[in-house]
């Protein structure tokens, strides 16, 4: 049973990445986050889905020191499995920590190329300061070929490397979302929150999507966190669900489980009545490829 959200969401077998604990955010009268409880593997690929305005996007600010909440906690678990406190940290020190995202709208250096952009990623995590650049030491010097060279990697990764010349501006669309996967990537996390990153894709770039993000979890062992509308995707991809409506988890558990949850259905469309039929959306057969 999924609609159980105080005991579910705190039992996940395994290595814990993150793990948060009755959190919640509220704006004036708006409360985007209500006790919200969650754990999440190392290395799962768990999406959170609700309707609009449900707090996924503040949910994402909350685990990237972008909004502070009132009430809570976020435990990131890094490197040696060290216990650090997200809440009340800068954006650029939870970066630092492992945690990187996209956002639900496009937020790339348009007049910059595409290989610029996923270098801007790439050297936040260099040590070269100012002086260092300027004075090119031998150690700005190394770290700028490496710098470059793994901007190249990513470019590659995400299909983008004949088009590392280009400005963002200039790319399409299912470009730009996988350009900006690139350039989180560049940071290196340990987890990468994706924010709705097939919207406003046509099918076959859907599809290339959905290809690299599962790529991005077996090819690179990065832990990912999905916000996604498009039920085929999260069903295809995800491997635990976690749904918010108002700001409050009213299910979580695996695709199937989630996808035929009365609470679900009725957030999703509505409270059901008697001549009211459900067709759920079957997974992906091939998900698991
Ligand atoms: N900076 C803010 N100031 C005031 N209210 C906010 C702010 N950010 C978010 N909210 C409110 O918090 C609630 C949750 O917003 P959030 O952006 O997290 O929704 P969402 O689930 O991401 O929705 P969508 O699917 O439309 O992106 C909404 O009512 C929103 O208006
Ligand atoms: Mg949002």
């Amino acid at each position: 049973m999924t609609t159980a959200p105080e005991a579910a969401p705190t039992t996940v077998a395994g290595d814990i990445i993150v793990a948060i604990k009755d959190l919640s955010l509220s704006f004036g009268g708006v409360r985007a986050l209500v006790d919200v409880t969650l754990k999440q593997a190392r290395g799962e690929l768990l999406s959170v889905i609700g309707p609009n305005g449900a707090g996924k996007t503040c949910l994402f600010n909350c685990l990237t020191g972008v909004y502070h909440p009132q009430q809570g906690s976020i435990t990131f678990y890094g490197p040696h499995d060290k216990a650090t406190q997200i809440v009340g940290r800068k954006p650029h020190l939870v970066n630092r920590l492992g945690i990187a995202r996209t956002f639900q709208t496009s937020r790339l250096f348009n007049a910059l190329t595409a290989f610029e952009n996923v270098k801007i990623g790439v050297e936040s995590r260099m040590h070269t300061g100012p002086v260092g650049a300027m004075l090119r030491l031998p150690r700005t010097r190394r770290e700028e070929r490496e710098s470059d060279a793994r901007s190249d990697e990513l470019l590659e990764f995400v299909g983008l490397r004949a088009r590392g010349n280009e400005l963002a501006s200039a790319l399409p669309y299912g470009d730009r979302r996988r350009l900006e996967i690139a350039r989180a990537l560049g940071t290196n996390p340990q987890l990468l929150l994706l924010d709705e990153p097939a919207a406003g894709t046509n099918p076959a770039e859907k599809s290339d999507l959905g290809t690299l993000i599962r790529r991005v979890k077996n090819e690179l062992g990065v832990t990912v966190l999905l916000i996604e509308h498009d039920m085929g995707l999260v069903m295809s991809l995800a491997e635990r669900i976690i749904v918010l409506n108002f700001g409050r988890v009213i299910a979580f558990g695996t695709p199937a489980e989630v996808q035929h949850d009365p609470a679900v259905i009725e957030a999703y469309l509505g409270a059901p009545t008697d001549d009211d039929t459900y067709v759920p959306v079957e997974p992906d057969a091939n998900g698991d490829d």
